[in-house]
């Protein structure tokens, strides 16, 4: 039965019925709902409106009905109730008859969509931190197993400077370590309840906000009625934590699916995250990391999509905030997966030292080595610059690398260049040389390890 049938005197069309309800999706709610309507009995017993016993057999049905819809929720989408709230409250009254009809005494569905639907964000910022923290944990683990991986660096994605595979990873966590920062920012501003502020303008029995709040595990009650029912800046907020971290792992993707090719050869990905072609035997395609790549699109979707259905929408409450729910359930379950999946696709994943070297040595990455090396005889950095330029193109033109010109074809271009240049071109001293904090230098790399494995622990 609906929670509003005296004002009507006509049935709602099927049609607009299977439009409006939203227990399709908000069943995903129902633990929060009866969470919620626990604190709400007791809070009713607060202003006489329940007597502790009725409150008692209230909350024992309520926990009979937590405990069957943690052991089955799927059975809740058998009902054709409007939505979670109009479900749980059937279900209520099934078990205690007419007590169940008293709960909702100066309450609203607005309030309590709202207290839910926090309440289920705050659980999956939980699972969010946890993940995080755990593929942060596996690209440090990485990164100890490859400290001596050394491979190009690119800009424009032309060899720039070699780099190693452990630098590379750590430049990752240290996305991830943002987007954990993020996330526990998002937490502080969720943390308020609520619940208590009725429809829109308050509810009219003198119940202590606060600590009905911290019943809920809330930090503290909102501060306006109005505000509060309308508010859903936390969706927009995960939302937008969602479409960042998915950047992020749509970019490590990117650069894996990349190390993976033929071409590159950096890499090998596990059987267990990959998979084969219909028709060419040979393919082994990087499909997990395509599709985490690809999910990002969706998920910034969904943040576009919450942001349009906000703006413009008056004080209070409105229809359109029940859109807030299925893109935000699947913005989080995304980026939840796809965390769990990068992390997947680091265990079992194979560098390939030769190759990442071979890469490396290739493209000129030493260049730089060689006008620091100008500028240490006394030549101006712009001068040294052009001058090794010149040294590139005569390499180049002999397919050589730089450290195989002679000493008398680099005195060519500069009688300051000495034998001594050699072991200035070598791959270690262009990685030893960048020891200042957050460089590539293997003592840095090691120091940047301990603090993450510090932070991580
Ligand atoms: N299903 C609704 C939602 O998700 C619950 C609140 C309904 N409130 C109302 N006044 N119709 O927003």
């Amino acid at each position: 039965m609906a929670l509003w049938g005296g004002r009507f005197s006509q049935a709602a069309d099927q049609r607009f019925k299977q439009f409006n309800d939203s227990l399709r999706f908000d069943y995903r709610l129902a633990e929060q709902d009866i969470i919620g309507s626990v604190a709400w009995s007791k809070a009713l017993v607060t202003v006489n409106v329940l007597s502790s016993e009725e409150q008692q057999q209230l909350e024992t049905a309520l926990n009979a009905l937590l405990a069957d819809v943690r052991a089955n929720p799927q059975q809740i989408l058998q009902s054709d109730a409007e939505d979670i709230h109009s479900w749980v409250e059937s279900k209520l009254i099934e078990k205690v008859g007419a007590l169940g009809k008293k709960l909702h005494t100066g309450r609203s569905r607005n309030d309590q969509v709202a207290t839910d639907l926090k309440l289920w964000c705050k659980e999956q910022v939980a699972l969010l931190l946890e993940a995080t923290r755990e593929l942060q944990s596996a690209l440090v683990a990485t990164a100890e197993a490859n400290q001596d991986a050394v491979m190009p660096g690119y800009t424009h994605l032309q060899r720039a400077q070699p780099v190693t595979f452990a630098h590379w990873c750590l430049a990752y966590v240290e996305m991830l370590a943002r987007d954990e920062s993020r996330l526990q920012d998002t937490l502080k501003r969720l943390d308020v309840s609520p619940l208590g502020c009725g429809a829109l303008a308050g509810t009219a029995y003198e119940i202590d906000r606060q600590q009905l709040a911290g019943w809920l595990g809330f930090a503290s009650a909102t501060r306006n009625s109005l505000d509060t029912v309308s508010d859903r800046d936390h969706v927009l907020e995960l939302l937008s934590d969602a479409s960042i971290g998915m950047v992020h792992l749509s970019r490590f993707a990117e650069d894996m699916i990349f190390f993976n090719t033929g071409e590159a050869g950096f890499i090998e990905l596990s059987d267990k995250v990959t998979s084969g072609s219909s028709l060419m035997p040979q393919k082994k395609n990087p499909d997990a990391l395509e599709l985490i790549r690809g999910k990002c699109g969706r998920v910034q979707g969904a943040l576009t999509g919450m942001m349009m259905t906000l703006k413009g929408l008056p004080l209070a409450y409105n229809k359109d905030m029940q859109e807030d729910k299925e893109g935000l359930f699947d913005a989080l379950d995304t980026w939840l997966d796809c965390l769990h999946m990068s992390a997947l696709v680091l265990d079992g994943l194979q560098v390939k030292r030769p190759r990442c070297q071979e890469a490396a040595e290739q493209g000129y990455a030493n260049s730089t080595e060689l006008a620091d090396y100008l500028v240490a005889k006394g030549v101006p950095f712009r001068e040294a610059h052009h001058i090794v330029g010149e040294v590139v193109v005569e390499a180049i033109r002999q397919g050589s690398a730089l450290e195989a010109l002679s000493l008398t074809q680099f005195k060519q271009f500069s009688s300051v260049i000495e034998e001594d240049v050699y072991p200035i071109l070598s791959l270690q001293s262009c990685l030893d040389k960048r020891n200042a904090r957050g460089g590539v230098a293997p003592q840095q790399v090691a120091l940047a390890i301990d603090e993450a494995k510090q932070r991580l622990k």
